[in-house]
Parts: structure tokens; C-alpha cells; sequence
């Protein structure tokens, strides 16, 4: 999951296996940066000198690009390093990556488009808040006609499997999230690091996330700074009665050490038994929770994140919500 360095893991092989596991045609660019880190003895150790967590290759090269450093080759991009490299670690000791892709949406609507409406919809790990306006965007799935809001950006999703693809958006009441560190899209700074955090290939996104960010600007979500276990029971119990509440998460949990994601199932469970009609839809990595995987009746393709409603698994979703896979 976007290369978190682990102890007893040499850094080396956290830049190798970043270029190879999540780079490899995807951003051909990122590959061949990570492959020159992994191979360069005087990099690696300036890398070296961050706490475990700011080594991480997508903060790197998110960073590189937020100050304008060059990403079209390696010998070039190591140049700039050494040349650059107290602002580069100030930044990397700053910053965490917090990848906000409105894309993945389009996993969670066939779910939230079925629910009782309206919906209270509640994000934890959620950046800038991004994934809060499904109602806000429209959706194209295997190319069909898009249907939503028509001055949101088209979010495309291929399917395979049966996958109730809806007809419209949910109709949402009430929208909050919690991050350790809430970006604010009305912001420049905050944007300016989102889009740096795009991979440089990737154009359609840097595009979608400017029209998401500008709708979200112009009605700013209710966003709390604080860490989603403490946060969570408090923010649900503000949502609106008459709502069907949606607690949600994608690409978060793997922050998490595996006790506070037990303790964040658990508080799960007991919002979901204590306002019936609660849903709790999480898209995370396979083995973040490892309850929900094990529940799977067949193994997760490579590349996929698992959709899961109230711990059961429901779908294969693609990081960026271009791809649904409904299990059967
Ligand atoms: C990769 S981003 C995903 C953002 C958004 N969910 C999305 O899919 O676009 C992960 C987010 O989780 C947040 N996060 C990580 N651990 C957290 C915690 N313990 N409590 C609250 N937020 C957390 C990070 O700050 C970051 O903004």
C-alpha cells in the first residue's frame, strides 16, 4: 500500500518493490525513479536520515514535485535532490501523503444509490474530503450515457460481474469527515500537494480533481482534525435522525497499527447495532482487515481493494474507482 516503509525492511527493497508492485504500468515515470533510488548507495541514505514513516517513495516523489523538481529522468532528478535536499526534508517531515481521488465514489455508489435516502454520509481518513460528494458528480459506468450531477466532473467505471449499476446519485443530507490532518480545499497550499500527489501520467485525474475540489470549495464539508478512533462515535452521533447513516473509509485502515483497526471494527459493530440502519462500507487494500478477507470466496486479484458492507465482503474495487468487480 503506497510503499509504507516497515522496520527490518531495507530501503532499498521498499524503492524496488514500490517501482515493481504498485508502479509497473501504471506510472512508467515512477518506476524508473524508484528503481534509480533503490540502486543509489547516496540517495538512499539521505532518504535514510527520516523517521521510518517519511521514507516513503510516493512522499518522495509527491514532495520532488511540489517544489518543481524534475521527474523526467533519474540522473536528473538526483541532481536536483542533492541540490535541494534540506527543502525536500523539511517538506517530507511536513507532509503526509494523503491521496484524496474522488474516482473511488463511483465504487461506493452502486451501495449508497441502493440505501433508504437520504443519506448522512460520515468519512473517516478523510483528506480533503473529497469522496463526501457523490451527489455532486456524475458517473459514466462501461461508457454508458452519465447520469448525476451534470456540472460535476464524468467519474468512468468499468464493471464486470453483477454489479447493480444505478440509474441516479443519493439524494445526501449531511456530510462530515475526520482526519489526522484535514486538508482544506479553499486552500491553494492543500490543493497544490493533492495534485502533486497524482502520478505524473495521470492527466484525466489532475482534471478531476480540480472540478472536485472547486464543488467541494464552494460548500466545504464538515471536516474534524483528530484521530478516526476517537473521533468516530462523537461525529456519528451528530448526523441527522431521518438519515440512513453511511460510515465510510477507502485506502485508510492501512495506516492503522492492526490494534487500532480492531478497535475501529469494534466501534463499527456496536454503531451499527446501536442505530439500526447504520451501514459501515469500507474499500480497503486485502489484509487491512483480515476478518473481511477471510470471508471472501475467492482470492483478490492483483492491484484490488475489497468493498465490504458491515464487515461482509461485496465487490473488488480498482484504487482509483475506475474498476468494479461484484462478487457473484
Ligand atoms: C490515502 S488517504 C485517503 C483519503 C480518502 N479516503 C480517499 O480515498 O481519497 C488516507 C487518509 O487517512 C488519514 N488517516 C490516516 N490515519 C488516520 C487516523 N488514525 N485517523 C484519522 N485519519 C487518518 C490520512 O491523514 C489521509 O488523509
Amino acid at each position: 500500500m503506497q510503499g509504507i516503509p516497515h522496520a527490518g525492511t531495507a530501503l532499498a527493497d521498499t524503492y524496488r518493490a514500490f517501482a515493481t508492485r504498485e508502479c509497473a504500468g501504471v506510472s512508467p515515470a515512477y518506476e524508473h525513479l524508484c528503481l534509480g533510488v533503490a540502486g543509489d548507495a547516496e540517495i538512499l541514505a539521505l532518504i535514510g536520515q527520516l523517521p521510518l514513516p517519511r521514507r516513503q517513495p510516493n512522499l518522495l516523489l509527491g514532495v520532488v514535485r511540489l517544489l518543481g523538481g524534475p521527474t523526467g529522468g533519474y540522473l536528473a532528478m538526483r541532481a536536483w535532490l542533492v541540490a535541494h535536499w534540506d527543502a525536500v526534508r523539511a517538506q517530507m517531515l511536513a507532509r503526509t501523503t494523503q491521496t484524496n481521488e474522488a474516482g473511488r465514489t463511483a465504487v461506493l455508489l452502486p451501495v449508497l444509490a441502493g440505501l433508504p435516502q437520504p443519506l448522512a454520509l460520515l468519512e473517516v481518513g478523510a483528506s480533503a474530503g473529497l469522496c463526501l460528494y457523490p451527489d455532486r458528480y456524475a458517473f459514466s459506468y462501461d461508457g454508458a450515457a452519465p447520469f448525476g450531477d451534470p456540472a460535476g466532473p464524468v467519474i468512468d467505471c468499468a464493471t464486470a460481474g453483477p454489479v447493480p449499476v444505478p440509474d441516479r446519485v443519493p439524494r445526501v443530507v449531511w456530510r462530515a469527515g475526520v482526519d489526522l490532518n484535514p486538508l482544506d480545499v479553499t486552500d491553494p497550499g492543500d490543493v497544490a500537494w493533492l495534485r502533486a500527489l497524482i502520478w505524473p501520467e495521470h492527466t484525466a485525474r489532475r482534471d478531476r480533481l480540480a472540478a472536485a475540489a472547486a464543488i467541494a470549495a464552494a460548500d466545504p464539508p464538515l471536516l474534524v482534525r483528530a484521530d478516526l478512533n476517537d473521533a468516530v462515535a462523537d461525529l456519528a452521533a451528530r448526523a441527522p435522525a431521518g438519515a440512513t447513516l453511511v460510515v465510510f473509509h477507502t485506502a485508510v485502515l492501512a495506516y492503522l497499527s492492526p490494534a487500532d483497526r480492531d478497535r475501529f471494527c469494534a466501534t463499527m459493530t456496536g454503531l451499527v447495532a446501536a442505530r439500526p440502519g447504520t451501514v459501515w462500507l469500507s474499500n480497503e487494500a486485502p489484509g487491512v482487515l483480515p476478518a473481511v478477507t477471510a470471508r471472501l470466496p475467492v482470492p483478490v486479484p492483483p492491484g484490488r481493494t475489497v468493498l465490504a458492507r458491515d464487515g461482509r465482503p461485496v465487490a473488488f474495487g480498482m484504487p482509483h474507482g475506475q474498476g468494479l468487480t461484484w462478487l457473484g
